[in-house]
């Protein structure tokens, strides 16, 4: 490997530090130089201890204010993201990982990656640490009664796959419970118009996001109505999904319109389709779907 003279000196100086830093406590645990430095330089990249103490928690609960409440709800409680008032966060199970979480979010989801000072985001999860001692969470209902309701009066299973079975008009929902509070489950529900999938926003434009859901009506030179979800779109052409699963092809240049229909959701309101206790079944059900997605 071929070193540039500048970070061959500012390597050396950095292991060099590192050395000293792990002089004392790496004693019980040989390690070689170079094992040490590369410790050292994660340790910088991801620092394994937080700040403690009120003060550190009171000033990463105002940036968490600022950057995180409005998915993660003003207390933790959860919404569009899950709730952080819980003990054990799947993605972020130690200090190092929540930190990382926090500073690059998760590819491919909605958790973006953040644009806060190194500082901050030791306060920001200092805060969410803290978030972990309130009880969590309750959600009523049966899930298993739920589970049937999803199935049968539902038939959910036309447009949703949970565990790799089931439709793909909408989206996945095998790790849904892991992502969404349960407000925003009974939410989707009874108003699916109310909370779309970021990516479905009108000022995300990137179809490439794996969960793009906007709704498109398209019009042909000939007359014909085709209306459904985009799933890919570029400059001379797009693909769109009926309900039905069919997916069309179409030339831009053979339609007269295309309308698109941001912020509607395709999925039918069930409001009036189920009662209150059949409504907090469905949502047990879909609070109890964690999958953790292969990465
Ligand atoms: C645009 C919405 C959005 C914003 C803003 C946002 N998050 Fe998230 N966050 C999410 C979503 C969605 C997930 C779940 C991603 C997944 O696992 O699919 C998530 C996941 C997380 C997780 C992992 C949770 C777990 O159960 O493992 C942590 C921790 C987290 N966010 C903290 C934060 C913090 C701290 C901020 C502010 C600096 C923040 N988020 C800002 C949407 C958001
Ligand atoms: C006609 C197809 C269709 C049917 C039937 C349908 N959905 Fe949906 N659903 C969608 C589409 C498309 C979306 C994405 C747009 C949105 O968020 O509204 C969606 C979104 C959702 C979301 C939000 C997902 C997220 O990540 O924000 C949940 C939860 C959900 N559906 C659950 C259900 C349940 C439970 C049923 C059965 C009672 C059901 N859906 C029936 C098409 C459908």
């Amino acid at each position: 490997m071929r070193v540039r003279p500048g970070i061959l000196t500012s390597s050396v100086l950095v292991a060099l530090t590192a050395s000293l830093a792990f002089a004392q406590s790496a004693h019980d645990e040989p390690q070689s130089f170079s094992e040490r430095a590369r410790a050292f330089m994660e340790s910088l990249q991801n620092p394994t201890t937080l700040p403690t103490g009120s003060a550190a928690v009171e000033q990463g609960s105002k940036v968490y204010a600022v950057h995180c409440a409005s998915c993660h709800g003003p207390a933790g409680e959860g919404g569009k993201g899950p709730t952080l008032a819980q003990p054990m966060l799947s993605r972020a199970q130690n200090d190092a990982e929540l930190y990382k979480v926090i500073r690059e979010g998760i590819n491919g989801t909605e958790m973006p990656r953040s644009r806060l000072e190194r500082n901050e985001v030791g306060f920001v999860a200092a805060y969410v640490k803290s978030l972990g001692n309130k009880p969590p969470e309750v959600v009523p209902g049966d899930p298993r009664r739920g589970a049937e309701l999803y199935a049968t009066k539902g038939q959910c299973f036309t447009c949703h796959a949970v565990g790799g079975r089931g439709g793909v008009f909408g989206p996945d929902l095998g790790d849904i419970g892991r992502k969404r509070s349960a407000a925003y489950l009974r939410r989707s529900l009874v108003d699916p118009n109310a909370e779309v999938p970021q990516s479905y926003n009108a000022f995300r434009g990137d179809v490439s996001f794996p969960q793009n859901f906007l709704y498109v009506r398209a019009v042909t030179r000939d007359g014909a109505n085709i209306d459904g979800v985009r799933v890919n779109e570029d400059t001379f052409s797009v693909q769109i999904r009926e309900a039905t699963g069919k997916v069309h092809s179409l030339f831009k240049s053979e339609l007269k319109t295309l309308h698109k229909d941001h912020g509607k959701s395709p999925m039918p309101s069930y409001k009036d389709a189920f009662t209150p206790e059949e409504l907090d079944d469905l949502v047990a059900y879909m609070a109890s779907l964690r999958e953790v997605p292969k990465q």
